[in-house]
């Protein structure tokens, strides 16, 4: 049985003090262990989130990495100082930083590749766009990016350590979600690719996350689909909708 996991993804919002009375405001209520509950704030927050949730099942995940160790990268984050702040997750390929950063399949898979070495999930992030579904791309596409973003990672880490998540981009702060027919069939399409790179036991183990517009009107709908393994929360992880979402 795979366990959910519902991350908040804050992309590039909230100050230290938002971030401090938020946290403080929501934690109750999203302390858990029925799913695994990840918060992705950005970097300034980190080390004050990871203080006020130390102690409850809460985790903490970045929402990007560098992937060499160190050295002059003027502006990057490195896996160890994401460790530093006791980060357990860390997002990675977000369609928003493939379009505004050049983030590419061989970046992602370096960034995985590093934050594996240093004992840090990846939250690996496919999707594709409206122009690529409706031409019917859509599925080459999503393989190429699950394939390129694994090579050469182990089963064993694949099986127990990767998060994929799948986020249409048409369906990013759009408010237009994917239904559920169309989240889980890419997920079980997903799935049944990692079956065919690596073998059953990988394919029912790994967890694949749907994002994009997801609120608690359709988190649970959502979360329910047999291939569905947890929701990456955009806007809706900024609210008191994260508390409804993470109680689906
Ligand atoms: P929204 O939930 O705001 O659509 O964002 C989804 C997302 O990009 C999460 O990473």
């Amino acid at each position: 049985m795979r366990k959910k996991i519902i991350a908040g993804n804050w992309k590039m919002n909230y100050t230290i003090t938002e971030a401090d009375n938020f946290v403080n405001e929501i934690k109750d209520r999203i302390n858990t262990d029925e799913v695994d509950v990840v918060i992705c704030p950005n970097n300034i927050c980190l080390e004050r989130v990871s203080d006020i949730i130390e102690g409850t099942n809460i985790k903490l995940g970045a929402q990007n990495v560098h992937y060499e160790e160190k050295g002059a990268f003027t502006g990057e984050t490195s896996a160890n100082m994401l460790l530093s702040v006791d980060a357990k997750y860390c997002i990675i390929g977000h369609s928003e930083r493939r379009q505004y950063f050049c983030e590419t399949d061989e970046i992602v898979n370096k960034k995985a590749k590093k934050l594996l070495e240093k004992n840090i999930k990846p939250i690996i992030c496919v999707g594709e766009t409206l122009e690529q579904r409706e031409k019917g791309e859509l599925y080459e596409f999503i393989s190429t990016q699950v394939k390129n973003a694994l090579k050469d990672i182990s089963e064993d880490d694949v099986k127990n350590n990767i998060v994929i998540a799948y986020e249409p981009i048409w369906a990013i702060g759009t408010g237009v979600t994917a239904t559920s027919m169309q989240a889980q069939e890419m997920c079980k399409y997903i799935r049944e690719e990692i079956r065919k790179l690596y073998n059953n036991a990988v394919a029912e183990n790994i967890r694949i996350q749907y994002g994009g517009s997801v609120k608690p009107s359709n988190a649970n709908e959502i979360l329910n689909m047999e291939d569905i393994d947890g929701a990456l929360v955009g806007g809706a992880s900024l609210t008191d909708d994260f508390v409804a979402i993470v109680n689906y």
